[in-house]
């Protein structure tokens, strides 16, 4: 794993942070995005205590321009070779199958697709001039098998499924590797906003190492557990009246929004840094996130 620069969004949390804890290790550079500064101020003292070299960005990812500039000066400054477009967020219809808040669909949009192409987008060429590079899209089992109470959220996630499959071949030719991680379900701060069946549900660490394996063999996909991925494949293929009937009575979700701050993993502990410095701040008046970036100045 020496010399290498791995990009992870979302990695204050959940499957981020387990993918951070994966490769953390002497030799290895991490970069971590994320907008709680404390909750990834606390997984930035993990890495550093296995011995990685990490940086953290405390960005929405919602702010295209700023991730744009600031993972292109990254890659210039040290080439990234793996980046994992992980941040998400999630919601559902209400209980009676009320319509999603408008602010829930943009934030699912905004976050799970643009937020994931435009991570990916300033690695293109470059990846693709230096013949190496490793992109991973995480995508969900919904994408696939889109969820009656979650029609955002399905969305999402087939589009960048979508994003990915059309990607792929463009850059397999120069020796790029994509690939589509589909997880059910994971026992995150998400999972517990989530009041519905969560059948096999996997650890976040189990199912960064599976990912990681996969992203290290340059796998296409990944789908996990392996029997609801293969139930969703026979879905597929399923009259759709009998799908839809299915679903909806195995899986009806509500998801409450409200209650994502509270379900997110426990922020600092003693042993975390009190104080973290940075070294510039972007201004940015339009902005209505902070957006700083340690070592680097823009
Ligand atoms: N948990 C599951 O069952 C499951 C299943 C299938 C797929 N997935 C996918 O796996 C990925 C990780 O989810 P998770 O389960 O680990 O959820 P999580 O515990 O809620 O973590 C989500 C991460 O995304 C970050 N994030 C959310 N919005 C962001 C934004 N606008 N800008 C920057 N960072 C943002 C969060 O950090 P901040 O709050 O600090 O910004 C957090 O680090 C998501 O793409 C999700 O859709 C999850």
């Amino acid at each position: 794993m020496s010399g290498r620069h791995i990009l992870i969004t979302g990695a204050s949390g959940g499957l981020g942070a387990a993918l951070a804890r994966h490769y953390a290790a002497p030799g290895v550079a991490l970069l971590l995005v994320g907008r709680n500064v404390e909750r990834l101020a606390r997984v930035v003292h993990e890495c550093r205590a296995k011995g990685a070299d990490v940086r953290l960005l405390v960005l929405d990812v919602r702010e295209s321009a700023a991730l744009h500039e600031l993972i292109a000066k990254a890659d210039a400054q040290r080439p990234i070779d793996t980046v994992f477009a992980n941040a998400g967020v999630e919601a559902s219809l209400g209980p009676l199958g009320e319509a999603e808040a408008l602010d829930d669909v943009l934030a699912q949009i905004r976050t799970n697709f643009e937020g994931a192409v435009v991570t990916v987008q300033p690695l293109i060429d470059p990846m693709r001039a230096r013949g190496q590079g490793r992109i991973v899209l995480v995508a969900s089992l919904a994408g696939r098998m889109p969820l009656p109470d979650q029609p955002t959220y399905s969305a999402t996630k087939a589009g960048l499924i979508a994003y990915g499959e059309a990607l792929r071949p463009v850059l397999a030719a120069k020796g790029v590797s994509l690939t589509i991680a589909c997880p059910g379900f994971i026992d995150t701060g998400m999972a517990r906003t989530y009041r519905g069946w969560r059948p096999l549900q996997w650890s976040a660490e189990r199912a960064a190492a599976t990912i990681a394996r996969a992203t290290e063999r340059g796998a296409r996909s990944v789908s996990f557990p392996f029997a609801l991925a293969g139930l969703v494949a026979l879905g597929r293929v399923a009259p759709p009246f009998l799908r839809e009937t299915v679903l909806r009575r195995l899986f009806a979700v509500d998801v409450r929004t409200e209650a994502r701050a509270e379900a997110a993993e426990p922020c600092c502990d003693a042993a975390s840094p009190r104080s973290i410095t940075y070294a510039s701040k972007i201004p940015d008046k339009k902005s209505k996130s902070e957006v700083f970036i340690e070592d680097m100045t823009l």
